[in-house]
């Protein structure tokens, strides 16, 4: 009987993971400032393709493209531009009041990977990063899910450090 019991309540929830089944693909980002709890963003209407592979999978699907092609990748260079990110960081990442972004000096260890940069860069941090994703500080004119993985891509492409792992490659 107990046994039978317990088989029904183990049922009902695998059950329940397989109709939220969605719900477990979805990125779950961890926030940069200490004890912020874990977000998600959500994906939109006018959402690309790749903003939205990446919401699901947590892989930026633009790196691998903008590192193999300068060009491309001046697509995120000119966002990077357009949100003023280089008034603290340099017109180029080479950093200025804000720490340099095309070196291996992370300020975190997690900058090695996509889903961290993001995380640092949608919801920023303790330490002088705004938060910069349109659904985090509810400006409209904020970059977008895309827009963000674009930057992320024109980092990785215009990397000038030593790292010969290169973690956001794998
Ligand atoms: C007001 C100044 C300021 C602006 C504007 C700014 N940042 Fe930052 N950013 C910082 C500071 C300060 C840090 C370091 C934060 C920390 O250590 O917690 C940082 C950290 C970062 C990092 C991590 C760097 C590393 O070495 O680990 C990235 C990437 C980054 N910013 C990207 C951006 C992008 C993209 C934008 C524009 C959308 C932007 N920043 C705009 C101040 C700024």
């Amino acid at each position: 009987m107990f046994s039978k019991k317990l088989g029904a309540v183990g049922f009902a929830t695998l059950l329940a993971m397989f109709l939220s089944g969605t719900a477990f693909a979805e990125c779950k980002f961890v926030g940069t400032h200490a004890g912020e709890p874990p977000f998600t963003i959500k994906v939109t209407d006018a959402d690309t393709p790749e903003a939205k592979e990446f919401l699901e999978t947590c892989k930026n699907p633009y790196t691998k493209r903008f590192v193999a092609d300068p060009e491309l990748a001046k697509k995120g260079k000119k966002k990077f531009g357009l949100y003023s990110c280089t008034q603290c960081h340099g017109g180029d990442g080479q950093g200025q009041t804000g720490p340099a972004v095309i070196d291996d000096l992370w300020q975190y260890s997690k900058h090695t990977t996509d889903k961290g940069l993001f995380e640092t860069i949608a919801g920023g941090s303790d330490l002088g990063m705004p938060t910069w994703h349109q659904q985090l500080n509810g400006n409209p004119d904020s970059p977008s899910t895309d827009e963000i993985l674009m930057i992320i891509g024109w980092i990785r492409a215009n990397f000038k450090g030593k790292d010969p792992e290169k973690p956001w490659l794998k």
